[in-house]
């Protein structure tokens, strides 16, 4: 029998991108949709392309009872709104529907810091205890069964799974993670950053002097400090990571892939390269594509993750969460090949 799923946040960038894999996935069912401004229209109102689909309408996220009945609720939302709504559905999760949080709500262990960084007190804190972060190549036992998720940000998940075996193995002294996104990384809503004529032709760095809201969820992961560095490049959808990484002894680029290939064996989303991999090579899967080499002359490692910001950075990542939570199998509807070239 299919799982009820419902996604809020359907006319936005993540919410529609996890609709189109759920829409393929063999076990789930689309059976609730929410939203705000575009609540009471269709689907095809926000998005014409997906006219001709029979989809539920887009209900308020308050008061028209959208969580009840459901399996699962995958929370597309802005930070803060998500959160909130949470702690007014509480008792879903003591129902047993698995919520999660494709936003930053719960990502962050600690109050005061989510506070400090998002700018306004937290609105859940009570429930921060039982958010599993949902990254499952660091948390895949957590994850099985758990109720509540913390979907991970696209730049740590890109960061920490280019970084992850270096930091473990105790190699890093250093590290620093330069990232470029594509322009759906800040969401349609409309602004400067994200009108044509602004990232067309242009790549702009923000964030800098460890100001982006990523950088203490990456040093969370890490357990260590990192130092971040994001771009905007005039793509639509994409991540790249590059990490360089001090090394407390030399290790050779071989000895490095094999550790590599031993520490993602079993992590079905990861796949290792021998060569840097693009973005293109995962647009619109929830794949994430790693290379590790080493830099003799300097001491240093370089590792690459790229990632489609919405797929294993939001969207397919979620799925991927669902199917552990539920005990689906857990690439089920998780997209694997790119449309190419
Ligand atoms: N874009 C990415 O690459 C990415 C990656 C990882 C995580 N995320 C996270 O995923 C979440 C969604 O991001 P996005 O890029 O999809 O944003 P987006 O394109 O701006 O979409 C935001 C969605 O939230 C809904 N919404 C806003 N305020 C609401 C309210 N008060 N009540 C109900 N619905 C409300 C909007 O619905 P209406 O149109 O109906 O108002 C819209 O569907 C954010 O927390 C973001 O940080 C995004």
């Amino acid at each position: 029998m299919a799982v009820r799923v419902g996604i809020a946040g359907v006319s936005g960038y993540a919410g529609v991108d996890a609709l189109r894999l759920l829409l393929a996935h063999p076990h789930a069912q689309i059976a609730a949709l929410a939203g705000g401004g575009s609540a009471g229209g269709a689907v095809a109102d926000s998005w014409g392309a997906l006219a001709g689909l029979d989809l539920p309408p887009i209900v308020p996220l308050e008061g028209a009872g959208f969580g009840e009945g459901l399996d699962a609720v995958l929370l597309a939302l802005p930070h803060g709104v998500s959160g909130g709504w949470v702690a007014r559905h509480r008792h879903l999760l003591d129902q047993g529907v698995v919520i999660i949080d494709l936003g930053a709500d719960f990502r962050l262990r600690d109050p005061a810091q989510h506070a400090a960084v998002y700018g306004a007190p937290h609105a859940a804190s009570e429930l921060l205890p039982r958010a599993v972060y949902g990254l499952p190549e660091l948390h895949r036992e957590q994850l099985r069964g758990a109720r509540l998720i913390a979907n991970p940000g696209c730049y740590p998940t890109a960061t920490a799974l280019a970084a992850l075996p270096l930091v473990e193995a105790g190699l890093a002294t250093f590290l620093v993670s330069d990232c470029v996104s594509g322009v759906s990384g800040a969401g349609r809503k409309a602004g400067p950053r994200n009108l044509y004529c602004e990232v067309h032709e242009s790549v702009v760095g923000y964030g800098l002097g460890g100001s982006h809201r990523h950088a203490p969820e990456i040093e969370q992961i890490l357990g260590r400090q990192a130092i971040f560095t994001p771009h905007l490049v005039p793509m639509s959808r994409g991540m790249l990571a590059t990490v360089t990484c001090g090394l407390s002894r030399m290790v050779t680029a071989a000895e490095l892939r094999a550790a590599y290939a031993e520490r993602y064996a079993g992590h079905p989303a990861v796949v290792l390269r021998d060569e840097p991999p693009a973005t293109a090579d995962v647009r619109g899967t929830g794949m994430a594509h790693v290379f590790v080499t080493v830099d003799p002359a300097r001491g240093v490692a370089q590792a690459q993750c790229a990632i489609d910001n919405l797929g294993k950075g939001a969207a397919a990542q979620a799925v991927q969460n669902l199917n552990l939570a539920l005990g689906l199998p857990e690439m089920a509807g998780v997209v694997r090949v790119p449309l190419l070239p």
